[in-house]
């Protein structure tokens, strides 16, 4: 109940926004959107995962050699099990491994659980939670000796602000102890091109993605959008270095959503903001660690599609800003 206040009130507040309109991109992902998100990065176009999860494969013995054993491994998001099971099956032929996949959706959790069942030596203990509170919950279970490994992979920080990122990363690095590790992917910068491709395919999955926001706030919230009355549209913004996904209206129109207490008219050609993709360079990250907390000890950085898995170690505290 209370999650769909905060979600009415999110939507009223981000619909009347001055200037730009904007709706916020965790609501994306109701189980419809995780469906189709996942068939986003099955997309030729969007070689992302694929890249995260080359990575993954070709240096998990690199990464786990870095870390001191015991290690206790947690995910910010039950992840795909397909990419986490490389690191997993790595460190579980040196030790037995225990497992946290943080994620606010229980059915993510379970079919994380599911996918990772077969791996003998890992115990998964899924937690229902904000990434933050995870965190903390995960290292308050910690044993003495034990190095906590964060996986935060996909490139999700990208769908951060880059000043909420810097936040995020300092709350996560507040959460462990010196010689803690973070494993952070990270999109790159590439042709403008191939990046409103991988963010407007044209068998149109990535703008179902989006206009089934739209659509869940109609499920949920009893709006009425007429969802053919809006456009998906990808724009590169040079400056910031991201991708922006927006919901264009066609034409002039009125919406309303019960819940929400909202109406409003949308001009035509007005857009929604739901979504932001920052790309990042390979050299700006060891900068990022500093700044949070951390030392960037090592990256990797994939050679079909430039991406990149950066392993960060928590710095003593007198390093930390
Ligand atoms: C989840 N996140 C990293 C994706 C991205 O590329 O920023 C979300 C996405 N949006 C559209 N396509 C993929």
């Amino acid at each position: 109940m209370q999650a769909l206040l905060d979600f009415a009130r999110e939507v009223r507040d981000g619909l009347s926004k001055p200037g730009q309109r904007e709706l916020p991109s965790i609501y994306l992902y109701d189980e419809i959107g995780t469906a189709l998100f996942e068939a986003i990065t099955l997309l030729p176009e969007y070689g992302l995962t694929r890249a995260d999860e080359r990575l993954l494969r070709r240096h998990a013995p690199a990464i786990i050699e870095r870390l001191p054993p015991p290690v206790l491994v947690t995910e910010l998001g039950s992840g795909c099990g397909l990419k986490t099971r490389w690191l997993l099956e790595t460190l579980a032929r040196r030790e037995p491994v225990g497992y946290y996949p943080i994620d606010i959706s229980p059915s993510a959790l379970a079919k994380c659980e599911r996918e990772l069942a077969s791996l003998g030596s890992v115990s998964i203990v899924g937690l229902e939670k904000s990434y933050l509170d995870g965190v903390r919950e995960v290292a308050s279970r910690r044993r003495p000796g034990q190095t906590l490994l964060v996986l935060f992979l996909g490139s999700t920080i990208g769908n951060f602000d880059r000043p909420a990122a810097d936040v995020f990363l300092r709350e996560i690095r507040r959460c462990l102890q010196p010689g803690d590790a973070l494993l952070l992917g990270t999109d790159l910068e590439k042709p403008v091109a191939e990046l409103l491709l991988a963010y407007d395919d044209p068998a149109g999955v990535t703008a179902a993605f989006n206009l089934n926001l739209l659509a869940r706030i109609n499920r949920e919230l009893g709006g009425d959008f007429v969802l053919r009355n809006f456009a998906h549209e990808a724009r590169y913004r040079k400056r910031e270095r991201r991708v922006e996904m927006h919901l264009r209206s066609k034409r002039r129109q009125s919406v309303s959503i019960r819940e929400a207490g909202f109406t409003c008219t949308l001009k035509a050609d007005e857009t929604i903001w739901t979504e932001a993709c920052h790309k990042f360079r390979v050299e700006e990250i060891p900068g990022m660690a500093a700044r949070t907390g951390f030392v960037c000890e090592a990256q990797w950085v994939d050679s079909e599609w430039p991406f990149a898995e950066n392993l960060w170690i928590a710095a003593p505290p007198a390093a930390t800003s």
